[in-house]
């Protein structure tokens, strides 16, 4: 069903109530409303409304077994989860508001629709103000996923929101762009000793100069070990995909840019990209080069790592050849989303 989307241009450094006040009636009103956070856009409803919860899972297409993240702008949690660990509290006073992700036994009042039939809840504060404000005047929790259609980059500027999502949600927020640029880091605290499930802007080692012992779920980073499956069931799915085939070339700079070239010059009646750095985007003989950043400063590749990807696709471009990123700090989260963009389609050299 086509609906008619408003478009509310908003600045987070001078919001306009009114305007504000609208959308949160939209989200009273058990609608859907996209808003920007400081990771990506995130694609809202009232987290306690299970029907308003479900018109989400349509929107974007995305599978029922696929939990959603609870966004609050409170630290008073406690109705939303059976108990707050030593660990969890510590953490949320640390990192929030901000790119953390907290999973905790669930209360009774998130629906099962929301936390896709666990009994868990994923529940995060988001930095951004338009998110917060959205929170605060809606006067519940917001369930949201990234603002993207299932297995697509998710989005981290409004136009990309308005050209997945126009005509399928009530309301459109849009704001500067996202500063971190891939989805928050999601840790599960369930347990005695925290995992990470999804690594994001809150890096492992932050993590771990709160308890070191923290680590990364085995499943994470690899296609699959085993039968090891992944503890967030979203990490499962074909995800951050362009249109375009992605394929990674990992090994030593200099390598990694002859390898590159001579995959390109292969390459017949095919269409190809390259994704690469400041530091090497003279080096490449290709029609279309885009580069993420410098690889001195990673923060600004997360930051254009999705962005980048859509943009092969406006190109039309139909195989991207990227370089690889070191894991460690902000890399790892880049490296998974990379991988899973790839579909695991990795060359070492
Ligand atoms: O940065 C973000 O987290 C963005 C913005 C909008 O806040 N949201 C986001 O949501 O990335 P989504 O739905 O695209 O990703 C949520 C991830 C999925 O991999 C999901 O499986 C996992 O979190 N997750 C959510 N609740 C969970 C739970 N109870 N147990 C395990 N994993 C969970
Ligand atoms: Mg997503």
């Amino acid at each position: 069903m086509q609906m008619n989307t408003k478009i509310i241009d908003m600045d987070e450094n001078s919001i306009d109530i009114n305007k504000m006040k609208s959308a949160a009636d939209i989200i009273k009103k058990g609608g859907l409303v996209a808003f920007p956070t400081e990771t990506v856009y995130g694609l809202g409803a009232n987290a306690l409304d299970e029907d308003a919860v479900k018109k989400i899972f349509l929107a974007k297409g995305r599978p029922q077994d696929n939990p959603l993240i609870v966004h609050v702008a409170d630290f008073n949690i406690e109705n939303f989860v059976e108990e707050v660990p030593d660990i969890a509290r510590t953490l949320m006073n640390k990192f929030w508001p901000g790119p953390l992700t907290i999973i905790l036994k669930k209360s009774k009042l998130i629906p099962d629709t929301t936390s896709a039939g666990l009994d868990s809840v994923g529940i995060r504060m988001p930095k951004n103000k338009i998110a917060l404000n959205l929170i605060k005047l809606s006067g519940c929790p917001i369930a949201a996923p990234s603002a993207n259609i299932s297995g697509r980059p998710s989005p981290t500027v409004i136009s990309r929101c308005i050209e997945d999502l126009d005509g399928k949600v009530d309301c459109i927020i849009g704001g500067d762009k996202s500063n971190v640029g891939v989805e928050s880091t999601v840790i599960d605290c369930t347990a005695d000793i925290p995992c990470v499930l999804r690594p994001g802007g809150v890096t492992l080692e932050m993590l771990q100069e709160v308890n070191k012992d923290i680590y990364i779920d085995p499943a994470v980073m690899g296609k699959s070990i085993g039968n090891i499956k992944p503890k967030a069931p979203g990490m499962k799915y074909k995800h951050y995909a362009p249109k375009a085939q992605v394929r990674i070339i990992m090994g030593q700079t200099e390598k990694t840019v002859e390898k590159i070239n001579k995959m390109v010059q292969n390459y017949r009646g095919v269409k190809v990209g390259v994704m690469c750095t400041d530091e090497t985007k003279e080096m490449y003989n290709c029609d279309e080069i885009i580069s993420l950043g410098s690889r001195k400063d990673l923060a600004s590749v997360a930051q254009n790592l999705f962005e980048v990807l859509r943009s092969f696709d406006d190109i039309g471009v139909d195989i991207v050849l990227s370089e690889a990123f070191e894991e460690r700090g902000i890399g790892i989260a880049i490296m998974n989303r990379l991988k899973k963009s790839a579909a695991f389609d990795i060359i070492k050299i």
